[in-house]
Protein backbone atom coordinates (compact mmCIF):
# COMPACT_ATOMS: atom_id res chain seq x y z
CA UNK A 1 0.00 0.00 0.00
CA UNK A 2 1.15 3.51 -0.90
CA UNK A 3 1.83 5.73 2.15
CA UNK A 4 1.22 9.46 2.49
CA UNK A 5 3.00 11.69 4.69
CA UNK A 6 0.57 13.33 7.41
CA UNK A 7 0.03 16.50 7.56
CA UNK A 8 -1.61 19.17 10.15
CA UNK A 9 -3.03 22.55 8.15
CA UNK A 10 -4.29 25.95 9.33
CA UNK A 11 -8.15 26.51 8.84
CA UNK A 12 -9.40 30.33 9.09
CA UNK A 13 -13.02 31.12 9.84
CA UNK A 14 -12.29 33.73 6.59
CA UNK A 15 -11.57 30.63 4.39
CA UNK A 16 -7.95 30.59 4.63
CA UNK A 17 -6.51 26.54 4.30
CA UNK A 18 -2.57 26.67 4.40
CA UNK A 19 -0.79 25.39 3.55
CA UNK A 20 -2.50 24.35 0.19
CA UNK A 21 -1.62 22.79 -2.65
CA UNK A 22 -4.46 24.09 -5.36
CA UNK A 23 -6.61 27.40 -5.42
CA UNK A 24 -9.62 27.57 -8.09
CA UNK A 25 -10.86 30.58 -8.59
CA UNK A 26 -14.19 31.16 -10.68
CA UNK A 27 -15.51 34.14 -11.93
CA UNK A 28 -18.70 35.00 -13.61
CA UNK A 29 -17.51 34.38 -16.87
CA UNK A 30 -16.70 30.98 -15.97
CA UNK A 31 -20.48 30.61 -14.98
CA UNK A 32 -21.86 32.02 -18.06
CA UNK A 33 -23.52 28.94 -18.75
CA UNK A 34 -24.84 28.06 -15.18
CA UNK A 35 -26.89 31.30 -14.08
CA UNK A 36 -30.65 31.27 -15.65
CA UNK A 37 -30.59 34.93 -16.11
CA UNK A 38 -28.77 34.87 -19.11
CA UNK A 39 -28.90 38.17 -20.36
CA UNK A 40 -27.68 39.30 -17.20
CA UNK A 41 -24.98 38.07 -17.42
CA UNK A 42 -24.23 38.94 -20.88
CA UNK A 43 -25.04 42.80 -19.71
CA UNK A 44 -22.52 42.51 -17.30
CA UNK A 45 -19.68 40.60 -19.32
CA UNK A 46 -20.36 43.24 -21.38
CA UNK A 47 -19.42 46.12 -19.13
CA UNK A 48 -15.85 44.79 -18.57
CA UNK A 49 -17.58 43.12 -15.09
CA UNK A 50 -16.31 39.72 -14.57
CA UNK A 51 -17.03 39.26 -10.45
CA UNK A 52 -15.19 36.82 -8.35
CA UNK A 53 -18.14 34.07 -7.33
CA UNK A 54 -15.94 31.86 -5.47
CA UNK A 55 -12.57 30.37 -4.40
CA UNK A 56 -11.46 26.69 -3.37
CA UNK A 57 -8.22 26.44 -1.49
CA UNK A 58 -7.50 22.58 -1.50
CA UNK A 59 -5.31 20.27 -0.07
CA UNK A 60 -5.73 17.00 -2.45
CA UNK A 61 -4.14 13.59 -2.64
CA UNK A 62 -4.53 11.18 -5.52
CA UNK A 63 -4.47 7.76 -4.29
CA UNK A 64 -7.43 6.00 -3.59
CA UNK A 65 -8.16 5.89 0.21
CA UNK A 66 -7.32 9.28 0.79
CA UNK A 67 -8.85 12.03 1.03
CA UNK A 68 -9.52 15.64 0.20
CA UNK A 69 -9.70 18.74 2.30
CA UNK A 70 -10.98 21.81 0.77
CA UNK A 71 -12.54 24.88 2.02
CA UNK A 72 -15.02 27.34 -0.55
CA UNK A 73 -14.99 31.03 -0.37
CA UNK A 74 -18.62 31.87 -1.71
CA UNK A 75 -18.85 35.55 -2.02
CA UNK A 76 -22.07 37.55 -1.55
CA UNK A 77 -23.98 38.58 -4.15
CA UNK A 78 -26.83 37.61 -7.41
CA UNK A 79 -26.96 37.37 -10.86
CA UNK A 80 -30.24 38.92 -11.70
CA UNK A 81 -32.11 37.19 -8.61
CA UNK A 82 -30.39 34.12 -8.70
CA UNK A 83 -27.85 34.19 -5.86
CA UNK A 84 -23.85 33.05 -6.30
CA UNK A 85 -23.64 29.46 -6.26
CA UNK A 86 -20.59 26.80 -7.42
CA UNK A 87 -20.90 25.01 -10.11
CA UNK A 88 -22.03 22.16 -8.79
CA UNK A 89 -21.08 18.50 -10.42
CA UNK A 90 -21.83 14.51 -9.45
CA UNK A 91 -18.90 12.36 -8.32
CA UNK A 92 -17.47 10.51 -11.60
CA UNK A 93 -16.54 7.65 -8.65
CA UNK A 94 -20.80 7.45 -7.81
CA UNK A 95 -19.94 5.11 -4.83
CA UNK A 96 -18.33 8.35 -2.69
CA UNK A 97 -20.03 10.69 -0.45
CA UNK A 98 -18.86 14.10 0.85
CA UNK A 99 -19.28 16.01 4.19
CA UNK A 100 -19.38 19.43 4.18
CA UNK A 101 -18.69 21.38 7.54
CA UNK A 102 -20.09 25.10 8.02
CA UNK A 103 -17.60 27.84 8.98
CA UNK A 104 -19.08 31.22 8.26
CA UNK A 105 -21.91 33.20 6.66
CA UNK A 106 -25.25 31.83 5.79
CA UNK A 107 -26.76 29.32 2.66
CA UNK A 108 -28.03 26.16 1.15
CA UNK A 109 -26.68 22.91 -0.57
CA UNK A 110 -29.04 22.03 -3.42
CA UNK A 111 -28.50 18.17 -4.15
CA UNK A 112 -30.31 16.15 -6.61
CA UNK A 113 -29.73 12.57 -7.97
CA UNK A 114 -29.83 11.49 -11.49
CA UNK A 115 -33.92 11.37 -11.67
CA UNK A 116 -33.94 15.03 -10.39
CA UNK A 117 -35.13 14.55 -6.98
CA UNK A 118 -33.92 17.54 -4.94
CA UNK A 119 -32.53 18.02 -1.50
CA UNK A 120 -32.16 20.91 0.38
CA UNK A 121 -30.07 21.68 3.50
CA UNK A 122 -28.44 24.95 5.19
CA UNK A 123 -24.94 24.98 5.48
CA UNK A 124 -23.92 27.09 8.44
CA UNK A 125 -21.38 27.49 11.28
CA UNK A 126 -21.43 24.81 13.48
CA UNK A 127 -23.54 22.09 10.89
CA UNK A 128 -22.31 20.18 9.04
CA UNK A 129 -24.21 18.49 6.07
CA UNK A 130 -23.59 15.07 4.94
CA UNK A 131 -23.72 14.27 1.23
CA UNK A 132 -24.50 10.83 0.05
CA UNK A 133 -23.46 9.08 -2.68
CA UNK A 134 -24.99 9.55 -6.19
CA UNK A 135 -26.19 13.13 -4.90
CA UNK A 136 -25.03 16.01 -7.49
CA UNK A 137 -24.51 19.10 -5.18
CA UNK A 138 -24.26 22.97 -5.40
CA UNK A 139 -23.35 25.78 -3.09
CA UNK A 140 -25.29 28.83 -2.36
CA UNK A 141 -24.47 32.15 -0.49
CA UNK A 142 -27.98 33.58 0.66
CA UNK A 143 -26.40 36.10 3.00
CA UNK A 144 -24.87 39.33 2.91
CA UNK A 145 -21.27 37.93 3.74
CA UNK A 146 -19.09 35.44 2.41
CA UNK A 147 -20.22 31.78 2.81
CA UNK A 148 -17.51 29.45 4.01
CA UNK A 149 -17.47 26.15 4.56
CA UNK A 150 -14.75 23.00 4.28
CA UNK A 151 -15.53 20.27 2.31
CA UNK A 152 -14.36 16.30 2.55
CA UNK A 153 -14.13 13.79 0.13
CA UNK A 154 -12.49 10.75 -1.24
CA UNK A 155 -9.60 11.73 -3.74
CA UNK A 156 -10.53 9.71 -6.06
CA UNK A 157 -14.03 11.05 -6.50
CA UNK A 158 -13.67 12.99 -9.71
CA UNK A 159 -15.67 16.04 -10.72
CA UNK A 160 -18.64 15.32 -13.70
CA UNK A 161 -19.31 18.81 -14.45
CA UNK A 162 -20.50 18.24 -18.02
CA UNK A 163 -24.12 17.10 -16.57
CA UNK A 164 -24.89 19.66 -14.69
CA UNK A 165 -23.64 22.29 -17.07
CA UNK A 166 -26.39 20.88 -19.70
CA UNK A 167 -29.14 19.94 -17.83
CA UNK A 168 -28.94 22.20 -14.49
CA UNK A 169 -30.43 21.86 -11.16
CA UNK A 170 -34.31 20.81 -11.01
CA UNK A 171 -34.80 24.36 -8.60
CA UNK A 172 -32.85 27.66 -8.80
CA UNK A 173 -32.10 29.70 -5.84
CA UNK A 174 -33.51 33.21 -5.63
CA UNK A 175 -34.47 36.21 -3.57
CA UNK A 176 -38.18 36.87 -3.51
CA UNK A 177 -39.35 40.23 -1.25
CA UNK A 178 -35.62 39.77 0.14
CA UNK A 179 -35.56 36.64 1.09
CA UNK A 180 -34.02 33.42 -0.17
CA UNK A 181 -36.62 31.16 -2.44
CA UNK A 182 -36.62 28.05 -4.05
CA UNK A 183 -38.54 27.96 -7.29
CA UNK A 184 -38.73 25.66 -10.23
CA UNK A 185 -36.25 26.06 -13.13
CA UNK A 186 -37.89 26.33 -16.21
CA UNK A 187 -35.31 25.19 -17.97
CA UNK A 188 -34.47 22.18 -16.30
CA UNK A 189 -33.35 18.87 -18.40
CA UNK A 190 -32.65 21.26 -21.43
CA UNK A 191 -29.74 20.84 -23.14
O1 LIG B 1 -15.71 18.88 -3.14
C1 LIG B 1 -16.66 19.65 -3.24
O2 LIG B 1 -17.82 19.28 -3.48
C2 LIG B 1 -16.38 21.13 -3.03
O3 LIG B 1 -15.08 21.30 -2.56
C3 LIG B 1 -16.57 21.84 -4.37
O4 LIG B 1 -15.68 21.30 -5.33
C4 LIG B 1 -16.40 23.35 -4.24
O5 LIG B 1 -17.34 23.86 -3.33
C5 LIG B 1 -16.59 24.07 -5.58
O6 LIG B 1 -17.73 23.63 -6.24
P1 LIG B 1 -17.62 23.04 -7.74
O7 LIG B 1 -16.60 21.96 -7.69
O8 LIG B 1 -18.99 22.51 -8.03
O9 LIG B 1 -17.19 24.16 -8.62
MN1 LIG C 1 -18.14 17.09 -4.36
Amino acid sequence: MMTSEPYSAKLSKTGMLLPYNTRTERRLADLREYFSDKRAVEDALSKGENPLIYVVYEISRKTEGELNVGCTIIYPGKVGDEYYFTKGHFHVKEATSEVYIGMSGEGLILMQDKEGRVFIEEIKPEMIVYIPPGLAHRSVNTGRTELVFLAIYPSDSGHDYETIRKRGFAKLIVERDGRPAVIDNPNYGRD
